[in-house]
Formats: structure tokens, sequence, C-alpha cells
């Protein structure tokens, strides 16, 4: 059995400042909006990696056909001691990966799901010997510092997790990201594809009602962390394709006019008939975008490898020196 650390880089009660900040926020804006971050407690986790087994959901088995195939080509290229992996979840895709990284030394999953993290990094720790585990829980938007360890590094950022940061927020993160990149690190980035859109509305709006129950938990977390009394059952799961954003939304929309409480907030708020929470957008992308973003935060292009269908890519940047 590997070494296993957890980290919690923010204090405990930081999480639940941040969760009062953003329902205070986010329930207060026309049109109201919460971020996706928080649909991710033990529950939302579990319903993740469900709807990654959906026939709809075609992203996670595209990614997973790129690093099957990919793999060695990624590992060579980036010849990394480390392995950063933003947002890692259940780690699962990963593992072909850390397969393929020879020389690895240090695995470091970050994420916002304390379960996932411990699951998934307990289990990589008891399989691999010789592998340090290093999980952090820490929020990647929110001045995410890394732990000291081997390098050269390869932060990985899957699952076309990006894609739920809008264009501003994606330009702070990639720039957050290529400063905690020392020379000789590089960046494996997923991202979804611009696509037909009734294949990408059914992937975030599939027949089982698994995505729908995904959504509403985030009421269940507001609910639970901070009082509050939605009724996940006066709301209806929408998910729709924005053709001049190029992205899907995923929304709540009020059954009939209703106000809920939210007593650690002291807040109380109103929602007419039909009105909608916005709880995710999700980009899709083309490769002149993508080249482009990463080279405004100062990150080099130098590998683009996608599924046999073109539905997704995954890229390798490398930190371009500064000066
Ligand atoms: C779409 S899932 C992808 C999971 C996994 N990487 C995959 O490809 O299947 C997004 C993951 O990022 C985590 N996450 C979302 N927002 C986060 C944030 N701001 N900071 C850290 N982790 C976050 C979630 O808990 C979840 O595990």
């Amino acid at each position: 059995m590997s070494p296993f650390h957890l980290t919690r880089t923010l204090p405990e009660d930081a999480t639940d400042a941040a969760l009062r900040a953003d329902v205070l926020d986010g329930l207060t804006r026309s049109p109201k909006t919460l971020p996706p971050k928080w649909f991710y407690d033990a529950h939302g986790s579990d319903l993740f990696e469900k709807i990654t087994e959906l026939p709809e959901y075609y992203p996670t088995r595209a990614e997973r056909e790129i690093l099957i195939a990919r793999s060695g080509e990624i590992a060579a290229a980036a010849g990394a001691r480390t392995l950063v992996e933003l947002g890692s979840g259940s780690s699962e895709k990963t593992r072909h990966l850390l397969d393929a990284m020879s020389g690895l030394h240090t695995y470091v999953p970050v994420d916002v799901s304390e379960s996932a993290l411990t699951q998934a990094g307990q289990a990589l720790a008891a399989e691999r010997p010789g592998l340090d585990v290093h999980a952090l829980i820490a929020d990647f938007t929110a001045g995410l510092t890394l732990p000291k360890t081997p390098g050269p590094r390869l932060v990985a950022f899957l699952g076309g997790t990006i894609g739920n940061l809008v264009p501003a927020e994606r330009a702070a993160f990639l720039g957050a990201v290529r400063a905690l990149m020392a020379p000789g690190d590089a960046l494996l980035l997923g991202t979804d594809l611009v696509k037909d859109p009734s294949v990408l509305v059914a992937a975030y709006d599939d027949a089982a009602g698994v995505t729908a129950a995904f959504n509403k938990n985030v009421l269940a977390v507001v609910n639970r962390e901070l009082g509050a009394d939605f009724d996940p059952d006066a709301f209806d799961h929408v998910a729709l394709w924005d053709a001049e954003n190029e992205w899907i939304e995923m929304r709540l929309r009020a059954r009939t006019a209703q106000i809920v409480k939210v007593p650690a907030l002291d807040l109380e708020v109103d929602f007419a008939e039909g009105e909608e929470l916005r709880t995710e957008v999700s980009a899709k992308f083309r490769k002149d975008g993508v080249s482009r973003e990463l080279a405004h935060a100062g990150l080099d292009l130098t590998h683009w490898w996608t599924d046999r269908e073109g539905r997704f890519a995954l890229s390798l940047s490398s930190a371009r020196p500064a000066g």
C-alpha cells in the first residue's frame, strides 16, 4: 500500500462561507443562478458517476477511447514525475494515464468532493505500491496551491469540466493554471466538441432522468446546508442548446409561483411560475478556440487528439517561457 494523504487547503468553514456567498449572490440576481460545483456532495458525485454510464452521455466514453489510444504518447511527451488532476472525481479514466506513466512518483487528485477524493485516492494508493497519492480538497477556481512534489508535472483537467466555466472564468482559470506551471510542465485538457444539438441535448436530458436528479441535487444541498425549503418536485429539469454561446445550459424551471425560505441567510426568494434558475453551462469547443484560449494564457498547444467520431478532444499544451 502506498502513502495516501488527504489535505484540506481551505479551513472547514470556508466551504460553508463560499456556499452562503454563492447562494445569496445567485438567488438575488436576475436571472437566478447557482454555480455547478455545489452539485457534488456525496450523493451528487454518485449521480455523476451514473451519468457517465448512460447511453446518451457520450463524453466519458469518447474521452476514455482517446486515453486508451493515446496515453502512451501523452506519457512520453510529458515525461512527468507528478500528475496533478483537477476535478478528478472517481479518477476512473485516469487509470489509463497512470498505467502509461512509468516514471510517475506522485498523483495529486484535486476536488471539492471529499467523498469522491477519499474513495478514489484510497483505492489507487492500495492498488499501486510505489505511487504517492496526495489528495487535495480544494476549489480549483479559488487560488489553488499545490504540494511540493517532484517535477516535471502534468496537470490534467478531464471530463470537459472546463466547459462549466464561462469565457471570463476560463481565462482567469487558465492563467492561474499557467502560473502554477514551471518550464517543462504540461497541461492535458479534455474538451467536448460542438456537434449536432440533438446529440448534445440528449446527453444532458437522459431518458432515465438521472441528469434531472443530479440537477435537482443542488436544491437538496442548499436545503441541508442552509436550512432552505426548496421542494425539488416543484421544479422541472431543463437542458437547452445556446447556439450563440455554443454551450448547453441546465436550468431548473419553477412549476408554479412559490416562495423559498433560506433561513441561514435570512432570505426569502420569489419564483414566478415558469421562472428558471441556471445551474450549469457546459461549453462545447472547436480546435481554433481551444488553441486561442490556451495561447492567451501563455500555453502553446502541442498535440490534439480526438476520438474516432470526432466528438471529444484531448489537447496537450506546454507553458510558454516567460518574456
Ligand atoms: C464533470 S465532473 C468530471 C469528473 C471526472 N474528471 C471525469 O472526467 O469523469 C466534475 C468534477 O469536478 C469537481 N469540481 C467541480 N467544480 C469544482 C471546483 N470548483 N473545484 C474543485 N473541484 C470541482 C466535481 O466534484 C467533479 O468531481
